[in-house]
């Protein structure tokens, strides 16, 4: 249960759902949590003995103050989950310049700015792990395959899946990991924003639209935050010590037809 002893995680978008849910099964594995959000993570950080920090990923200026809090703080960082997000579901028509900037500025700057100010700290004892440092992106199957309404969330997660193999040849000689994760349709607040997309967007009515997600699924239902949750503590761990570049797709068989 120790399997993360000694190590710091930091977890973006915290607050909630996956990122909520990671911050927890990496705590229950060992790892001091700093957990941040722009939404409070104050009682999340009692609850798992780990540290809460108020943070908008799309800010620079506050992803230095962060990494330094996590050096003052917690002496270090080993582990970096890039999981602050945000989804949309229109067609590319009515999809505003604003609306394309302000996903973009989330899910894909937040992601690089993130590695750029925590990779300096976490290659500072990258080499004291087995299976050195992790950063772990979140993507989504969104970002392997299209479907109609979110053009504006593929390119954003298509950005951070072909991000994360760049990163993952630029780091190995530093001992980094990095791996991106890309979950089917999860049942968090997100995954009710998407079932109000299919259900207004593509027409299938309220009561038609979560049985519709749910089939998206060859497993026949939405997957839960442990699925991911644990996911993301085998890719910190030191048992995916000879994974980089990869891709961890948890769908229930979404994109395997
Ligand atoms: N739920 C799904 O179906 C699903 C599927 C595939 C991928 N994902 C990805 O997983 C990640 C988490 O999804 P979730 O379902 O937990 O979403 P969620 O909407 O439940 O939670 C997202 C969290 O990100 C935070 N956040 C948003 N903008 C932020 C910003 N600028 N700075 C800091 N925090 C910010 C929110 O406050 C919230 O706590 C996202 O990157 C999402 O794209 C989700």
């Amino acid at each position: 249960m120790s399997e993360l002893a000694g190590r710091v995680a930091l977890v973006t978008g915290a607050s909630r759902g996956i990122g909520a849910g990671a911050a927890r099964a990496l705590a229950a594995a060992g790892a001091r949590v700093i957990v941040t959000d722009m939404a409070d993570t104050t009682a999340l950080a009692a609850e798992i003995g780990g540290l809460a920090r108020r943070q908008d990923v799309t800010d620079e200026a506050q992803w230095a103050e962060t990494v330094a809090f996590a050096k003052a703080e917690a002496g270090g960082l080993d582990i970096l989950v890039n999981n602050a997000g945000l989804f949309l579901m229109k067609p590319i028509t009515e999809t505003t310049l604003e609306d394309w900037r302000r996903l973009h500025a989330v899910n894909v700057e937040g992601v690089f700015l993130g590695c750029k100010h925590a990779i300096p700290l976490m290659a500072e004892r990258a080499q004291a792990w087995a299976g050195g440092a992790s950063i772990v992106n979140l993507s989504s199957v969104a970002g392997i395959a299209g479907s109609a309404g979110t053009v504006c969330y593929n390119s954003t997660k298509g950005a951070v899946r072909l991000m994360t193999k760049g990163l993952a040849m630029e780091l190995a000689t530093r001992r980094i990991r990095v791996n991106s994760v890309h979950p089917g349709v999860i049942d968090t607040a997100m995954g009710g924003e998407v079932v109000h997309g299919v259900a207004t967007v593509w027409g299938a009515g309220d009561n038609e639209a979560r049985a519709q997600v749910d089939q998206m699924h060859p497993l026949g239902h939405m997957g839960k935050v442990s699925d991911i949750a644990n996911a993301i503590v085998y890719l910190a761990s030191d048992k995916a010590a000879f994974m980089t570049g990869s891709e961890m797709i948890i769908d229930g068989g979404f994109t395997a037809h």
